[in-house]
């Protein structure tokens, strides 16, 4: 490997005597936005004046923290080691201290607004006659945000020269929960294995929770709750203890409180009680001694999280009793601690009456937890999701939000993205968080934005917050997807300052993991801030929720699979129309949880937005929207239009080569080439689905008419079979081909199209339970291979598992034969959908 000066000086051509373009060297993508990249020369000037020293006024761990991560940053990104000093030099210093400890040197400097508990103020003043650069809070965990601040400053190239800034955060409670499982594995996790645990106890090596705690405390996350809300109650016994422990001690320095979900049962599985019933005394004796132990081994504990009484999971139903019983039972013997219970609001029946035209999963959170608004203790969060079913690319706020005026509550959001497209698909959600916060509920006809309920303004309950659901883990990019990063950066900003746009969100966030190139910031943030709204128009628009296998990997195309049955989550598409009618009027009643102005906009399919239409109303396929479509015509566009914008992010990538480092540049540009054709499974899958039922043609032609497609089963097929596909629409035509011969099987045919340069996409299906092999020739020229390798979520051939390999630029003349060969792999049977050729582009 070159060290970096003789990169560069091979880069000018000076030792090779020939001036050619030089890639980047590869980056790590372990500090993500913490990456504190050099600076170029001319923009170094500019901080040219920086102090040479930095001085710390007091010695908590925190304080220390916040030192190192100066002397690290502007090392890494100014070539100059700070000199750390313990009192002030007769120079001027970047000084790092509690506002009182500086008001020790400068009696009566105070900011010109509040600090609040955890606000910073980056100021210049003057002591001892020397010009210093200021970074003071109430608290040194103030302090360390400041610290990052200054450094994301330098990092995206602004000026510092006349700080006076203070800001302070939104709300309160600023958490990530992880769903990590003690075995290694994470619930919804598409970022590798668990930072925190292996084999059923703690990881020995702390360097990713270490680096994760950094990053957190980077963006202001005060909080984590590090295993799955399904809990295994093995996290509360008394050996299991001191291991979590280790863990809150690493995210101590950071200024971040640990919390542990939990079992209700617990008292009885692991208590040796015989009862988990919250009201009897030998609980809460339980409680209160459990309670006490976890907080003689970890002081800060930051409490527990709860989902009871929810998918299985057991909870104060079993005797009776409402979930106030169950959460004030915990939080009275938290509460002598500073412990909070953040009790999860995503409580349903998931064996509902599907043929019942009256029962709305929707509804459940508001009719259980309204009720019980004011009951209970004052460290007790109701963690509410967004939406009132379950995270998916559309859906109205809840209205619980608007219900609770006398209880904590907090938004749980989610990062990892189990519905929008598991970090293979770009998605990026702070422009949908955005609208969500920014709902009015109008409670009593005023403006109650969902930002200031939750954050506590609007009520002034003594906590309140957001929590997300972020789920990383061990792989280098720690969300899977390079660009995932960008959600957990734009939680964290978001929770600290819900009036950041997405794209100031974005901006920064590209600046900071990729550089200030003023090409790469525009053509990123852009890619960024409108991909929701494309995964949304290829996947389910409308309001229709995701229509993907809710069943299973919650991933593909899955149109029916939340049709009839228990789960609630069904959007009733039958021949003549489409969506769930949650009117008062003759629905379900759910637009009545809203206030009356709200609810009148819902009641309504007039008023109704559209982009939530079918949430609210079963409308036939024929009805016109505001745009002037019909509802079908506007699933077909959207679908078509949805999956042509994510093609054309491999172009807008493209262009940035050279720019970014060759090895994220690369694996980003595998992850959009992957994009790309799955958007098409989903496209087509949509399309033809709704085709078939509502029986009304494609106004533009497309749906269901493929002229440029070779079915692999019309192919001509030597040992290939030809298998359904179930469901039918997760594939072209209904059906696919497998070869279950060990030596493999061919499928071919004639190209018909006059000589020129084309692109073969071919279609098949890359199942994770095999790595089958592919070859294609032309005539008898070998012209690719490729080992069916990628990780998708499937074993079998369907929507989750199909995807594409696009051969470039191939010439072809009229009569040659294509010829694709593929080889088995354990369960995975070479399978082949279709091949589409298109006229290379010019
Ligand atoms: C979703 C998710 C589950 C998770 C649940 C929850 O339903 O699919 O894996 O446990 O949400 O939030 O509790």
């Amino acid at each position: 490997m070159k060290t970096p000066k003789l990169r560069a000086l091979f880069c000018l051509g000076v030792l090779s005597g020939t001036v050619y373009a030089c890639p980047l060297a590869a980056e790590s993508t372990h500090d993500a936005w913490l990456r504190y990249a050099p600076i170029d020369r001319t923009a170094r000037e500019k901080y040219a004046s920086l102090p040479a020293a930095v001085v710390v006024l007091g010695d908590s761990p925190m304080l220390g923290t916040a030192q190192g991560e100066l002397i690290r940053g502007v090392r890494s990104m100014l070539g100059k080691t700070l000199r750390a000093e313990k009192n002030l030099p007769r120079e001027k210093a970047v000084v790092l201290g509690t506002l009182a400890s500086i008001q020790s040197i400068v009696p009566g400097l105070s900011a010109s607004s509040p600090l609040g508990e955890e606000g910073f103020w980056l100021t210049a003043e003057n002591l001892h006659g020397f010009r210093c650069l200021i970074v003071t809070a109430m608290t040194d965990r103030g302090v360390l945000y400041g610290v990052f601040a200054l450094l994301s400053k330098i990092a995206r190239d602004e000026d510092i020269s006349a700080l006076n800034e203070v800001q302070q955060p939104n709300a309160r409670l600023r958490w990530v929960d992880q769903w990590d499982n003690l075995d290694g594995g994470i619930e919804r996790g598409y970022g590798g294995r668990s930072i925190f645990f292996e084999d059923g106890g703690v990881r020995a090596d702390f360097t990713r929770v270490r680096e994760y705690a950094r990053l957190l405390a980077s963006i202001g996350v005060n909080g984590c709750a590090i295993n799955n809300v399904n809990a295994n109650p093995r996290f509360l016994e008394e050996d299991f203890l001191p291991q979590l422990a280790r863990i809150a001690d690493v995210f101590r320095e950071w200024g971040i409180r640990i919390a542990v979900s939990i079992d209700l049962s617990s008292p009885k599985v692991i208590g040796g009680l015989d009862t988990f019933d919250p009201l009897d005394p030998r609980l809460i004796q339980w409680w209160r001694e459990k309670a006490n132990n976890i907080y003689r081994r970890i002081p800060n504990f930051g409490g527990f999280v709860v989902k009871a009484d929810s998918e299985g999971q057991p909870g104060p139903s079993t005797y009776g009793r409402t979930p106030a019983d169950a959460a004030n039972a915990i939080a009275r013997a938290l509460k002598p601690h500073g412990g909070i219970v953040f009790y999860r609001a995503f409580v349903y029946d998931h064996h509902l009456n599907w043929q019942d035209p009256k029962s709305d999963r929707a509804r459940a959170a508001y009719d259980i937890f309204q009720p019980l608004d004011g009951e209970f203790e004052d460290n007790v969060i109701i963690q509410i999701k967004h939406g009132p079913i379950d995270f998916q690319v559309r859906e109205p706020v809840s209205p619980l939000f608007g219900g609770l005026r006398h209880t904590n509550v907090a938004m749980e959001l989610q990062i990892t993205q189990e519905y929008t497209g598991q970090q293979r698909h770009l998605c990026f959600l702070p422009s949908m968080w955005r609208e969500v916060l920014d709902f009015d509920l109008r409670l009593n006809r005023d403006r109650t934005l969902v930002k200031d309920v939750v954050s506590g303004k609007t009520f002034r309950p003594p906590m309140g917050g957001l929590v997300g659901v972020a789920n990383v883990g061990m792989d280098a990019s720690w969300l899977g997807h390079p660009l995932a990063m960008a959600n957990l950066y734009g939680f964290g900003r978001l929770s600290w300052n819900p009036d950041l746009s997405p794209r100031t969100i974005a901006e920064e966030w590209t600046r900071l993991t990729f550089g200030n190139d003023p090409a790469v910031v525009s053509t990123l943030s852009e890619m960024q801030v409108n991909s929701w709204r494309v995964y949304e128009g290829y996947t389910g628009p409308l309001g229709l929720q995701t229509l993907t296998d809710i069943l299973g990997s919650h991933y593909g195309p899955g149109v029916e699979s939340s049709e009839r049955n228990g789960w609630g989550q069904w959007h009733r598409a039958d021949h003549e129309g489409v969506g769930m009618d949650r009117t008062v009027a003759t629905g379900t009643g759910y637009v009545g949880q809203y206030s009356l102005p709200v609810a009148k906009m819902y009641e309504s399919s007039e008023s109704t937005p559209d982009e939530v239409l079918l949430f609210f109303h079963h409308v036939p396929y024929t009805y016109v929207l505001k745009s002037g479509k019909t509802v079908i015509q506007h699933i077909y566009d959207s679908h078509y239009e949805g999956a042509e914008r994510a093609a054309q992010y491999v172009h807008h990538w493209k262009s940035l080569r050279g720019l970014i480092d060759e090895q994220r540049y690369s694996d980003v540009l595998a992850r959009l080439e992957y994009q790309a054709g799955h958007a098409i499974v989903w496209r087509d899958a949509v399309c033809n689905w709704f085709f078939r039922a509502s029986g009304i043609p494609d106004a533009k032609h497309r749906v269901g008419n493929y002229p440029d497609r070779v079915e692999a089963e019309a192919m001509q097929l030597a040992n290939y079979s030809i298998v359904d596909v179930v469901p039918w629409e997760n594939s072209s035509g209904g059906k696919a081909i497998e070869c279950v011969q060990p030596r493999g099987c061919t499928a071919s045919f004639r190209f018909t199209r006059d000589a020129g340069s084309y692109e073969i996409d071919i279609a098949y299906f890359d199942q994770n339970n095999g790595d089958s092999s592919f070859r294609v020739f032309v005539g008898d020229q070998l012209v690719d291979e490729w080992v069916a390798n990628d990780t998708l979520p499937a074993r079998k051939i369907g929507g989750d598992s199909s995807t594409r390999r696009r051969i470039r630029g191939l010439a072809l003349r009229k009569g040659d034969k294509i010829r694709i060969v593929g080889i088995p792999d354990r369960e995975e049977h070479a399978p082949l959908d279709y091949v589409e050729i298109d006229p290379s582009p010019e």
